[in-house]
């Protein structure tokens, strides 16, 4: 058995099989048909061996997080933390999206996150194309089965999948309609500057805290587009010049709970 196979479920509740029966054959996906639907795509993963950065892993990373909530963030590729414990987002640049959930009310348990591609690049070098179409189904199933209403974007691999075209640069910030071929059927994009980036430059960091403050705007715009919008009405033009204008984060006080925290059940 290699590391890879031995690395734990997804946290999480278990369930019987009568319950895993139940919750599949549910017309409408539950907390637990979802909760089951991921752990089979993340058991799929932790098994993967369709590029060639399965040689390399010690443990795959599949993402984590609430099966119901509606947000979910992608980050690039597992770091040497993250393919040590096979969880996203748990080493510096983790503890610094923490910190940016944290300023807008957010706890990591509340939102989903994962990767672009979900094992580790060596040396932590750019995932290749064809590494990045070989992995692209899985987080597309995760968008099925989670049906978020933002993504946000953590630097320019990830952002160039939702916002093909954009630079980083411009596109911070930013809020865009996802195509449904990504997998979101009605979800809105959001880009920001990769936490790691932002442990490099003070500048990027100083922006990247002002861009998680547009985040619980972003995802009130995103609710009010997806509940106005009919699905086959849906804009599928995904490029810059689509861009939506984001609304200004209220600037009194503490992030209001009821209103801008993630729902989950
Ligand atoms: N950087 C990423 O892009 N993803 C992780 O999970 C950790 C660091
Ligand atoms: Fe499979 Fe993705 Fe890992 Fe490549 S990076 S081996 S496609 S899980």
């Amino acid at each position: 058995m290699t590391p890879a196979e031995r690395a734990p479920a997804l946290e999480g509740p278990t369930f019987t099989s009568d319950e895993r029966r139940a919750a599949l054959e549910a017309p409408a996906p539950t907390p637990a048909s979802r909760a089951i639907a991921l752990e089979g795509i993340a058991a799929e993963v932790r098994a993967c061996t369709r590029c060639r950065l399965h040689a390399g892993r010690t443990r795959a990373v599949p993402g984590e997080g609430h099966p119901d909530t509606e947000v979910v963030f992608v980050g690039e590729g597992p770091g040497m933390n993250e393919d040590r414990q096979g969880r996203p987002f748990v080493g510096r640049a983790g503890d610094l999206l923490v910190r940016f959930l944290a300023t807008i009310g957010w706890r990591r348990e509340e939102v989903f996150i994962t990767n672009i591609v979900k094992c580790r690049p060596p040396d932590n070098r750019d995932p290749e194309p064809d590494e990045v179409a070989a992995c692209l189904p899985y987080l597309q199933r995760q968008l099925q089965v989670l049906d978020p209403a933002l993504i946000v974007t953590l630097g320019r691999h990830s952002m160039g999948r939702f916002i093909p075209g954009a630079r980083i640069g411009q596109a911070h910030g930013t809020l865009h309609p996802v195509d449904p071929a990504t997998g979101a059927g009605s979800a809105m994009v959001y880009a920001m500057y990769h936490p790691a980036a932002a442990l490099r430059a003070p500048d990027v960091e100083r922006q990247s805290y002002d861009d998680a403050a547009g985040i619980p705007a972003a995802l009130l715009e995103a609710r009010r587009r997806r509940s106005a919008t009919p699905a086959e009405a849906r804009p599928v033009d995904a490029s810059p010049a689509n861009a939506v204008p984001t609304p200004s984060p209220p600037d009194t006080g503490p992030a209001d709970p009821a209103l801008d925290a993630p729902t989950f059940f």
